[in-house]
């Protein structure tokens, strides 16, 4: 695996792979790699013939108070992952590289981002699509994969690459979870062993939705309820929000169709997670 930090050496590289008809499949992360990150590095080796992996915990998309000075991070441990799944390219940017004294653009998709996560942390989106854009700018990869856990990150990532005319394949991939249906993510971490219990009601909640949409119930209010109840049974648990939303949209629905998504946010004790679960769907494991 070859390691590059410089924006103009990785632009470079990549540009000389596709000058030579390759194929670049690429996958961006902060890092503290986990199942999710792995299963998306084992798809892009699958639909590449060079695998780039990205690591930069990237400040602009933390707010004010969140975790970006504690994100989970371990270097050595993800360089080893990253080979044992063929990875060819790894790139790893200091901040100065991406955001340079002066930097001051930024790409914002309107629509999508105000409500839902974006509700409860400003700022986020813009951060998210911002250093996306970069790195699809510094890598120009012919698809780039990301996973369906963050649900309204690839909605707006999807409509980013759609409206700016980016010629790069946004994929979604299914959400990986633990054994007992916790859906992976670097924050588990966070969570005491109680709240790591407590977290259960995540899955728990979205296996009550579905099970009340396959007997039939095809009222939002009455799911939404049901899940907020699952939730708050929990002592730890705070309802960011629950709500029922078009998948490609993002607009609240009344009525569930084929293209209702449920969607959470939930802090557990002071992580906040999230989760979701497309209505139509089986939810695995
Ligand atoms: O999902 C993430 O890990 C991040 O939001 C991403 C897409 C790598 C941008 O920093």
């Amino acid at each position: 695996m070859e390691t590059i930090r410089q924006v103009h050496m990785m632009q470079g590289r990549c540009e000389e792979l596709r000058r030579r008809g390759k194929r670049i499949a690429f996958v961006p992360t902060m890092g503290y790699l986990h199942e999710g990150h792995l299963s998306l590095l084992r798809e892009g080796r699958r639909r590449g013939d060079v695998l780039a992996l990205s690591i930069f915990v990237n400040p602009i998309q933390f707010g004010a108070g969140e975790d970006f000075a504690n994100y989970p991070r371990n270097l050595q441990r993800d360089k080893e992952l990253a080979v044992a799944v063929g990875t060819d390219l790894l790139f790893l940017p200091e901040k100065e590289a991406l955001y340079p004294g002066g930097f001051a653009t930024h790409v914002e998709v309107s629509g999508l981002t105000e409500d839902l996560c974006g509700r409860s942390r400003p700022g986020h989106f813009r951060g998210v699509t911002t250093v996306v854009c970069k790195l699809f700018n510094i890598i120009h990869p012919h698809v780039a994969l990301f996973g369906c856990k963050d649900f309204q990150q690839l909605a707006v990532i999807r409509r980013m690459a759609r409206d700016l005319d980016m010629d790069i394949q946004v994929l979604g991939m299914p959400i990986v979870r633990e054994a007992d249906g916790l859906a992976m993510s670097s924050r588990n971490v966070y969570l005491a062993p109680q709240e790591r219990v407590q977290a259960l009601a995540l899955i728990d909640s979205l296996r009550l939705a579905r099970r009340l949409t396959v007997a039939g119930e095809t009222a939002a209010a009455v799911i939404i309820d049901a899940v907020q109840q699952r939730i708050l049974r929990e002592p730890a648990a705070r309802i960011d929000y629950v709500r029922i939303c078009h998948q490609d949209t993002l607009r609240e629905m009344d009525s569930i169709t084929a293209d209702s998504v449920l969607l959470l946010a939930v802090y557990v004790g002071t992580t906040r997670l999230i989760d979701n679960h497309i209505l139509g769907e089986e939810i695995d494991p």
